[in-house]
């Protein structure tokens, strides 16, 4: 690698379906130079999330699409290593939408510092950063368990959906996670202790699913959407709430589908069972509960009653790559890039 350039991952081309190797594009670029009042940041860790997929796409969103020929957006872990600006030292590591590159300058001044003597620094992008409030966002101001109730989430073995089962499991709910393959089933439940995984790859997931839960769903986390969705929906039950977190079963399209309109049928659930189906952005919650949240799954990290995977892939250029596999489940655990060695 050459130390004295920067690099970056530009979107070529936008993807139709599945994003494709020749929609991205590694670059070589000049290291920035901070003016007064920046700083200049090298990425150590890159984070990989599905959201990306969306802003590939030129469409109306929540958030404005990445602009065609742009550097790929993206938050990261960074270590400052020049200082213009009187907030931050050199040495110091941070958070920072710098997106897929080696360097970025930054003139914010509200950067967390990570401290690694706290937490490992990759924390911040996975259990103790975007990913895990999402969970904690999702499930205690929408999902609201009580105790006994049964919690529902998919993609369970990933920052989100693992978090949500641990944190039913602490409010005193039965969780059930839906994951793919049975490597990622036995880790959601021996070593998260969900009270049960079931392979949504499985032939009879939807039988498997309902005898997992013998007195229905009271909340089910969305993070997928379609075949799964369709297969919990008949188990919820009365005054069932729904946080719709994610549906990443549909970024790369829904295709034609089987002809069926499933509405009339879901709406008329909605109707005779009250449900609350809530979606939220989790910054929504943010000014309100992300403290509490640092508090609370800090000190579970802390004295190891809450677990965390993750699965770091090295080198920027082999993000594209890890990202594709993400979006059909190859990943196992929070994706990461290990971007400076
Ligand atoms: N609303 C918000 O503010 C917010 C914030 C963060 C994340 N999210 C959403 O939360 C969800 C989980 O995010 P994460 O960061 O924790 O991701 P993740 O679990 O690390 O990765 C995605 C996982 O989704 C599953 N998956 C992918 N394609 C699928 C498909 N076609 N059908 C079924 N499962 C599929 C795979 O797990 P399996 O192999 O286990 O199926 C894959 O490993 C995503 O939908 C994401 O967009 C929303």
């Amino acid at each position: 690698m050459n130390e004295r350039r920067a690099r970056e991952i530009i979107l070529s081309a936008r993807p139709k379906g599945r994003p494709k190797p020749s929609d991205f594009r590694l670059q070589e670029t000049a290291i920035p130079t901070p003016s007064a009042g920046q700083i200049l940041l090298r990425v150590e860790y890159l984070s990989l999330d599905p959201y990306m997929r969306g802003r590939m796409d030129d469409r109306k969103s929540y958030a404005q699409p990445v602009p065609l020929n742009g550097v790929m957006e993206g938050e990261s872990v960074a270590e400052v290593i020049a200082s213009r600006h009187p907030a931050y030292s050199e040495g110091d590591i941070v958070l920072a939408r710098t997106g897929w590159r080696t360097h970025a300058v930054s003139d914010r001044s509200d950067l967390r510092k990570l401290d690694p003597a706290v937490a490992p620094v990759t924390t911040g992008l996975g259990v103790l950063g975007m990913p895990g409030f999402t969970a904690y966002a999702g499930l205690r101001v929408i999902g609201k368990p009580k105790p006994g109730e049964t919690v529902v989430v998919a993609a369970a073995s990933g920052p989100v959906g693992s978090l949500v089962g641990q944190l039913a499991k602490i409010d005193g709910a039965k969780a059930v996670g839906i994951a793919g393959g049975p490597e990622k089933c036995a880790y959601v439940k021996d070593e998260l202790g969900f009270d049960a995984a079931i392979n949504h790859r499985d032939s009879d997931f939807a039988a498997k699913l309902a005898a997992a839960c013998p007195n229905g769903i009271d909340v089910y986390f969305e993070n997928v959407g379609g075949a799964i969705w369709q297969a919990v929906l008949p188990l919820l039950n009365k005054f069932a709430r729904v946080p719709v977190c994610g549906l990443i079963a549909q970024y790369n399209g829904v295709g034609k589908g089987d002809g069926i309109d499933r509405l009339p049928f879901t709406m008329r659930e909605i109707l005779s069972k009250s449900l609350t189906i809530r979606g939220f952005i989790n910054y929504e919650f943010a000014a309100e509960h992300y403290a509490a949240f640092l508090r609370e799954v800090g000190a579970g990290i802390a004295d190891g009653c809450i677990r965390y995977r993750e699965d770091i892939v090295d080198g920027l250029e082999n993000a594209p790559e890890a990202f594709m596999g993400m979006l059909e489940g190859r990943n196992f655990g929070k994706l990461i890039v290990r971007v400076a060695g």
